[in-house]
């Protein structure tokens, strides 16, 4: 089955995610890897959780020159994973170079872009120099990540409608922020439920809390499916 779940591995170790694996199914879900699990359990990991059947969306955000960029892109490529992704702050050349070597990799993962840092705001993004408004800047980094040949961003549900209107229906939305109706927010400001944020045109919900730090995490993806379902029902 394939699931438009991505669960969060937020976690220091590989004990903790493979624990977790353990408990999902990836019929239902697939799975986020980032740089702080990246960094401590490194490719075996991404090999063990794809060698239980699950699919990694391999969250590092490369930005640096072109050439290490587009070596970078094609070495994650070659681990397998479903979907990886670059700052689109790199400029076009650099993606254009991340896009060549995911080619070279002869796997076809998702290559897709951070535009703005949901933690940047516009405050932040004057201090280094960039005084268009956040959501026109952000929206100006969509479209060259797509010109570059990118398959798609990490954006707000809130964001993603506009998206896909301004680039192409086809343009993949990977959507952070998302939370169950009956969930606690933890630090997440705007916030959005997985049936909306479907609705409001994500392509694939990244969900962390909600389900990792659940009682029981496989009751609580199943309930988010079944939330998702009984929503597109009532839509019908
Ligand atoms: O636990 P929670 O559902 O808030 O986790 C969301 C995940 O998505 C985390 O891994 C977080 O780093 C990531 N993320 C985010 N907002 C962004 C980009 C990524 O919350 N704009």
């Amino acid at each position: 089955m394939h699931s438009n779940i991505v669960v969060a591995l937020d976690y220091a170790d590989a004990q903790d995610a493979l624990q977790l694996a353990s408990e999902l199914d990836p019929s239902l879900c697939k799975l986020k890897v980032g740089k702080e699990l990246f960094t401590t359990a490194g490719p075996h990991l991404v090999e063990q959780l794809q060698s239980r059947g699950f699919q990694v969306f391999l969250d590092l955000k490369f930005h640096d020159i072109p050439n290490t960029v587009g070596k970078a892109c094609e070495a994650a490529s070659r681990l397998g994973v479903w979907m990886l992704n670059v700052h689109a702050s790199g400029g076009s050349a650099m993606m254009q170079a991340a896009r060549e070597g995911v080619d070279k990799s002869g796997q076809e993962p998702l290559l897709i872009a951070v535009t703005v840092l949901t933690s940047m705001t516009q405050e932040n993004l004057t201090e280094i120099g960039i005084h268009t408004p956040l959501q026109q800047h952000a929206l100006h980094l969509a479209d060259l990540a797509h010109q570059a040949g990118l398959d798609g961003v990490v954006c707000s549900a809130h964001e993603a409608n506009s998206i896909k209107k301004a680039i192409s229906k086809d343009f993949v939305t990977v959507t952070p922020g998302i939370r169950p109706a009956s969930a606690s927010l933890d630090d997440q400001s705007r916030v959005m439920t997985p049936a909306r944020a479907l609705q409001m045109g994500a392509d694939y919900l990244v969900i962390g809390r909600p389900i990792t730090q659940a009682e029981n995490p496989l009751l609580a993806l199943q309930a988010i499916h079944q939330e998702i379902r009984t929503h597109v029902n009532q839509n019908d």
